[in-house]
């Protein structure tokens, strides 16, 4: 869908869309198209329930006393309460009141109002970013879509007395919209499409931006140590990969060192690593391409949901095509642990030992505790390599952080506060909010083994933080940040700014995070 912006105009043809103030009130251009209308709008106004609230709206089609093919009305709440997010979220109501009309184009009159939070070019650009993530469809596999059940809406004009700004702040929106729609697509595809080679395979076409890419096999993975996130592979026909995603906004870290500016080159394997000003932030994310369970299998109902427990990784890989679409200041890391967990002759069994990257031994009590195992390797790995400022690691990680918070908020652990209060206002910020739980040693009796260092899982209390405090051992020092988005990361109801499917979740929190807090200006 193309989403424009013009001037502020009263139409007198095709399809509008105007907004109405909290308890009745019009906007000027709402208040002109009343005129046009002989009044329409007021009389609509005093007979009915639509009273302008948020979340309202009422379609009047081919209205008397003009030659509109069809009036939107639109609840626009309090203006105190019309915000960004706000804004988006009428972006998309507007979008899904509109589209099984079937028109191809409709215009949206924006007035400027007073009192609210944003500006009217922030909401007329917000406005159309909610409509634009809201019109993402993954329909590539339906073949037989009658023409009346494909989209029509086509083109969405949103007319502001800001026409020029909300122009370029849209702009930006669109870039993120853009690596949200790419990561959606991912988590939507299914298991046969997506397995660790082809999303490595997708991960590569950052490349054309200017990412770094490296993937490593699983040779070289055994060649390093990570028997932990091998393990995981190990019953699947599929290779793991891992992949590495370099976004250097600042210039290269050792390319700095080679000519002998500050920051000392340090000996690790990678070679990489180096404690500076300019050392990356690190995003990690689990990719399970299909979680069957492995030998502690799951039950079949609800299986094929397994499919999005690569949603962490395809955020990570989403976010570093956001930082570098728009060329952010800043270096970034993203590292993906890609494997498929299924059971056969030659997996993974109930207490298996393994020796992980950092040399620390893991009990394999339950295969189905597959992500932990992942991340354990890949989160020391960049932490050795890259000497990262911090890491932030998105996963499907845990059902219990379902329990625990539904589908509403993911849940956050984290060693540092200062880094936990970032990501929380960020995600508060763009509608991706964060709940902190805590960490804490008294947990870690849970995961104590009779054979190993540790075992992969607790009892069944406490599920999502004991899987937490088993995610800290890999971390040592670094200040690191964990993002269980097993409730969030996929939605079964239509929601604000995703329809039902893959939601794309952690790219723009992850996004807003580098802008508002590391990007060089
Ligand atoms: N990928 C799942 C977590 C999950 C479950 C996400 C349901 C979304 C919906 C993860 O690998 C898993 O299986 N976790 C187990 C851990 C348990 C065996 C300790 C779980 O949550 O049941
Ligand atoms: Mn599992
Ligand atoms: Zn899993």
């Amino acid at each position: 869908m193309q989403i424009s912006f013009a001037a502020l105009d009263i139409p007198k043809t095709g399809v509008v869309v105007a907004g109405v103030i909290e308890d009745g009130v019009l906007p000027p251009t709402t208040k002109a198209l009343d005129d046009q209308l002989g009044g329409l709008i007021t009389r609509t106004l005093k007979g009915g329930r639509f009273r302008g609230k948020k979340d309202q709206s009422l379609m009047l089609l081919s209205p008397a006393g003009g030659g509109l093919d069809a009036l939107l009305l639109v609840g626009l709440g309090k203006e105190s309460a019309l915000g960004a997010l706000r804004s988006e979220a009428l972006g998309s109501q507007i979008y899904a009141a509109l589209a099984p009309h079937g028109h191809a184009e409709a215009y949206v009159a924006l007035d400027a109002l007073a009192g609210t939070p944003v500006d009217a070019a922030g909401l007329a650009a917000s406005l159309g970013l909610g409509a634009l993530l809201r019109a993402y469809r993954f329909d590539k596999y339906f073949t037989k879509l009658k023409d009346e059940e494909k989209p029509a809406l086509g083109s969405l004009v949103i007319g502001t007395p800001e026409a020029a700004r909300a122009r370029t702040l849209f702009a930006s929106m669109a870039t993120t919209a853009d690596a949200v729609a790419f990561t959606r697509d991912l988590v939507s595809e299914p298991g046969n499409v997506i397995n660790p080679a082809t999303l490595a395979e997708q991960a590569r076409s950052l490349a054309d931006l200017g990412v770094e890419v490296e993937v490593l096999s699983e040779k070289e993975m055994r060649k390093l140590g990570m028997n932990a996130l091998l393990g995981v592979a190990q019953g699947s026909a599929n290779e793991a990969k891992l992949v590495v995603l370099r976004w250097c906004g600042l210039g290269k870290p050792d390319a700095a060192a080679k000519k002998g500016k500050k920051g000392k080159r340090t000996a690790d394997k990678g070679g990489d690593g180096e404690a500076g000003a300019d050392s990356p932030l690190a995003f990690i994310g689990k990719g399970v391409t299909f979680d069957s369970g492995g030998i502690s299998i799951k039950p079949a109902a609800n299986m094929e949901d397994m499919k999005w427990d690569m949603a962490g990784a395809a955020a990570v890989v989403g976010v570093i095509r956001a930082l570098a679409a728009r060329k952010a200041r800043v270096n970034a890391v993203g590292a993906i642990g890609l494997v498929e967990n299924m059971p056969s002759g030659q997996a993974q069994r109930p207490g298996d030992v393994v020796t992980s990257l950092s040399g620390q031994t893991i009990e394999v009590i339950n295969t189905d505790a597959e992500g932990r195992l992942v991340l354990a390797d890949v989160l020391w790995y960049v932490k050795d390599r890259f000497k990262p400022k911090l890491m932030v690691d998105l996963a499907t990680l845990t059902g219990a952080i379902i329990i625990a918070l539904g589908h509403e908020h993911a849940g956050l652990f984290a060693t540092d506060d200062e880094l936990a209060d970032r990501l929380t206002a960020a995600g508060a910020a763009v509608g991706e909010p964060l709940w902190r739980l805590p960490l804490g040693e008294a947990y870690d009796k849970q995961i104590k083994s009779d054979i190993a260092d540790m075992k992969n899982v607790g009892n069944r209390s406490a599920g999502s933080i004991t899987a937490a405090q088993f995610l800290k051992r890999f971390v040592e020092g670094t200040p690191w940040a964990h993002l269980d988005i097993a409730g969030v990361a996929w939605t079964t109801t239509d929601r604000e700014t995703a329809p039902k499917g893959a939601t794309g979740f952690g790219v723009r929190l992850l996004d807003r995070f580098v802008a508002d807090n590391y990007e060089a200006r």
